[in-house]
């Protein structure tokens, strides 16, 4: 494979730290731009974070000396240095959606963490393993920009990255209707227990606009291409109370599910045991071996012992039981700025570059 140049808009936050780890020494990516907001633009990538660094890790010794530049005005000069770029930034909805097409009309693919377009109806929302076959959208897309290479992908919130991945493989008994509660970690909204200390001990019962995208994103993802368009599924049909929890990483989701068909539990864990897609087929650097990691015992998955495996990119499931109003229940976990945030844009970034988009 060969190598591609790659930016990092939005370099200085929370989930693009967490770019920085994954593509400082990746195998087909190299970062030649670093960009954020004007009160970092000029400043070295460590002095532009300065105290703000929430990862465990050191900031990468190749981008700390980095000179960042302001996603807005140098576009002329990062789209020079790069194939394509990622982004993740904090910023007006209308704002980062004129933003996204601006750098995809001027030929640099953006593959992005935001939300801004994820309804655009021939913007793709992939979950690599899940629905790859939407990036054919991505032809449809470049003729309304007029463009040969640019384009947009996004991936989806990180809210669902657990729990579509564990129903979609169900799919064939007809998934009929979802209830499901989140425990969401601080870290999606872009803090730290230090950032946020009334966080220590406590639960709050509300995060803008998630329930919502709960909701609404797993049926883009069920959709179907027609006429140039992803057009949504009508079902399953799900319904979400998303909680924030004290927990530093990791989102976890309590399920119930009905189905057309109710399968046994048998066939429920084999279809899980036997999910696999593109990305391990493909051998993609960030691809877990196994994608779905079903666990026997009645304590698990617990956030905190199993959001790192396989380099935050598994999704974790447990507690699989018939439940009394709906067929069944169960508990499923994943890392919420990895497999939720960077690392599946990483995965959806190499799942294009390995089937020609990204040239
Ligand atoms: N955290 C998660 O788990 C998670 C998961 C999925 C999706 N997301 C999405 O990812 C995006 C970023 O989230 P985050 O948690 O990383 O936020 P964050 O920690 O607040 O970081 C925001 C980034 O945006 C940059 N920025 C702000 N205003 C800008 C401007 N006018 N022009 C260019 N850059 C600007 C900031 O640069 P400065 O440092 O210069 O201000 C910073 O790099 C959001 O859309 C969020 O919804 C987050």
């Amino acid at each position: 494979m060969k190598k591609y140049n790659v930016g990092i808009i939005g370099a200085t936050g929370m989930v693009g730290q967490r770019f920085a780890l994954l593509l400082h020494d990746h195998p087909w990516f190299n970062v030649t731009a670093l960009a954020a907001s004007a009160s970092s633009a000029g400043k070295k990538y460590e002095d532009a974070i300065g105290s703000r660094w929430a990862m465990k890790e050191e900031i990468p010794a190749n981008l700390k000396d980095m000179l960042v530049y302001d996603a807005q005005k140098d576009i002329d000069t990062i789209v020079s240095k790069v194939d394509f770029v990622f982004c993740a930034v904090n910023m007006k909805k209308d704002e980062i959606k004129a933003l996204e097409e601006t750098y995809a009309k001027r030929e640099c693919p953006v593959i992005s963490n935001n939300s801004a377009h994820r309804f655009t109806p021939d913007v793709p929302m992939i979950i690599p393993e899940v629905n790859p076959h939407h990036c054919e959208i991505i032809e449809a897309q470049k003729k309304r920009l007029g463009t040969k290479k640019g384009f947009i992908a996004v991936k989806s919130n990180c809210s669902l990255q657990s729990y579509v991945p564990a129903l979609y493989p169900l799919d064939k008994f007809g998934v009929d209707k979802c209830l499901v509660c989140t425990y969401q970690a601080i870290s999606g909204a872009g803090k730290t227990f230090d950032r946020w200390p009334e966080m220590v001990d406590n639960v709050i019962p509300y995060i803008g606009g998630e329930e919502e995208k709960s909701e609404k994103e797993p049926l883009k993802i069920w959709g179907e291409i027609k006429d140039g368009e992803i057009v949504s599924a009508d079902s399953p049909k799900f319904t979400a109370q998303c909680l924030r929890v004290p927990v530093s990483d990791g989102h976890m989701a309590a399920v119930y599910v009905s189905f057309k068909n109710k399968p046994s539990k048998e066939e429920i864990l084999n279809c899980w045991k036997e999910f696999s897609g593109e990305p391990q087929q493909l051998k993609l650097p960030h691809a877990p071996e196994q994608f779905l990691h079903y666990y026997t015992e009645d304590d698990q998955p617990q956030t905190k012992l199993c959001r790192d495996v396989e380099g935050g990119m598994a999704v974790h499931v447990g507690r699989l039981r018939e439940d009394t109003q709906y067929d069944y229940k169960f508990v499923c976990c994943s890392h919420n700025t990895l497999r939720g945030a960077a690392g599946g844009a990483v995965l959806l970034a190499e799942l294009l570059a390995a089937k020609g988009y990204m040239d």
